[in-house]
């Protein structure tokens, strides 16, 4: 079987922070220098390699689980217990949480949730888990009466630290601050055996000049010998699937959606004579496709009405992210162009690389059509969705317009029914991984509710 990915493992971890910080400037790199700070950190406080890796592994994924631009810039303030005024504007500009402390307290958990659906990183989900909690004098051993990893603890210090620097300043004369906030807080906020840590590696200037520097976690990374993963076959889909649920899970209007395309773009490669591994790699492409949607925060995903100028470029990007993350992950050729042309339409006027006729490959006309078949039947925030003879009457316009490749439109026509039972199967298990995701999410905020 020829579908390898071979990656270590931090490579395919940071190209999932790095698109998640780059929905904004303010966020840039957040996640790397915390992983760096997290990882000497956990070192310096006496834990072993082994552990501190997967230390690096959580602090490059902690805030995964906040998806909204304002979620995410709500917690780069150091202060997680803020005023009654602050919470009463984040309610005012936030439909999801109510307050601060749900943010702090919800993210994580949502993000525990999302990565634990992929068993490597099992470790790294508990440690993300409770990335916020704080050590209320030894109380913050225990949460949800469970037991608090003390690497929590690290990345949480690590974290609050990290978002403490102003990269446009100097960083070593923003030293003495950010040890003064972090030494108020010890006992309270922070473990103080960790707090000490800290303070210890505080006095190493290069510690500071690497958090911000664009190549020292690289000189680190490259030092330390990563697992690689080495994936093919169904371990392969598996984690296609992961990368599937950190984007469709977003948003309830995609919580079905990539896996709708990974089978109607399968049966479509089969009608067109597709060779099985083929078949597979199509599969792969509906998984993938929307991953540059990482890069796009929850406000675009999700706004009921027409996007701005401004909202629909930024949308547009996540055809562009998408080829940039696949190619950095190093997956097989085929399943990068196949997912990245997904907005680019025969006649040169789809997105990003505005291609046409020739250059667009069966491949990738097939994922482009598989699709606009499954947005168009989906609900979206805007407007509601189509029936069956709707969808068909809105592909058949655009193969008549020269947009989409009329023969496969034909064959998709010519099997809609069949085709459409399929998809349903797969919405069908899609949403009831949903439904326990949003479950466990709801029930987890009622009890932080209640513990206010
Ligand atoms: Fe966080
Ligand atoms: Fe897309
Ligand atoms: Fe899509």
């Amino acid at each position: 079987m020829s579908y390898k990915l071979k990656s270590p493992v931090f490579d395919l971890i940071l190209c999932i922070s790095d698109a998640v910080d780059s929905i904004s400037p303010q966020l840039a790199d957040h996640h790397r220098r915390t992983a760096y700070l997290a990882y000497q950190l956990g070192r310096q406080f006496g834990l072993p390699v082994a552990r501190c890796k997967e230390l690096a592994i959580a602090a490059a994924l902690h805030d995964i689980g906040a998806t909204a631009l304002k979620e995410r810039l709500n917690l780069l303030n150091f202060d997680t217990k803020v005023s009654a005024d602050h919470n009463a504007v984040y309610a005012a500009h936030n439909a999801v949480y109510a307050t601060h402390n749900e943010v702090s307290a919800v993210h994580a958990e949502v993000g525990y949730l999302l990565i634990s659906n992929y068993p490597a990183f099992a470790l790294a989900a508990e440690i993300v888990r409770f990335h916020h909690v704080n050590w209320n004098d030894g109380a913050g051993k225990l949460n949800m009466g469970l037991s608090v990893p003390v690497e929590s603890h690290i990345l949480h210090l690590a974290e609050r630290v990290a978002v403490q620097i102003d990269p446009r300043k100097e960083v070593l004369s923003q030293v003495r601050s950010i040890t003064n906030r972090v030494k108020r807080k010890s006992g309270d906020d922070f473990m103080p055996e960790v707090v000490d840590a800290f303070l210890r590696l505080a006095e190493k200037d290069f510690i500071w000049f690497d958090m911000v520097s664009p190549s020292a976690d690289i000189a680190l990374w490259n030092d330390l010998d990563w697992d690689v993963i080495s994936l093919e076959g169904a371990e392969f889909l598996e984690l296609s699937r992961f990368f599937c649920r950190l984007v469709d899970f977003k948003s309830p209007f995609t919580a079905t959606h990539s896996s709708r395309v990974a089978v109607c773009g399968q049966a479509l490669a089969e009608l067109s004579g597709f060779s099985m591994l083929d078949q597979r790699l199509i599969s792969l492409c509906g998984y993938l496709h929307d991953i540059g949607k990482l890069c796009v925060p929850l406000e675009i995903l999700d706004k009921p009405a027409a996007l701005s100028t401004e909202e629909s470029a930024v949308m547009r990007h996540h055809a562009y992210y998408t080829n940039h993350i696949l190619k950095r992950i190093g997956v097989f050729e085929n399943v990068r162009v196949w997912s990245s042309y997904h907005h680019e339409r025969l006649d040169g006027s789809g997105y990003p690389y505005q291609l046409k006729g020739e250059e667009l490959t069966t491949g990738s006309r097939i994922i482009a059509i598989a699709d606009v078949f499954t947005a168009v039947s989906e609900d979206r925030p805007y407007r509601s969705a189509r029936n069956d003879i709707d969808v068909m009457d809105v592909m058949n316009d655009m193969a008549r317009k020269g947009l989409l490749d009329a023969r496969l439109i034909k064959l998709l026509g010519s099997r809609v029914h069949e085709i459409n039972a399929l998809m349903a199967e797969a919405e069908f298990s899609a949403s009831r991984d949903y439904q326990e995701f949003i479950d466990r999410r709801t029930r987890y905020m009622d009890f932080v509710r209640a513990g206010e």
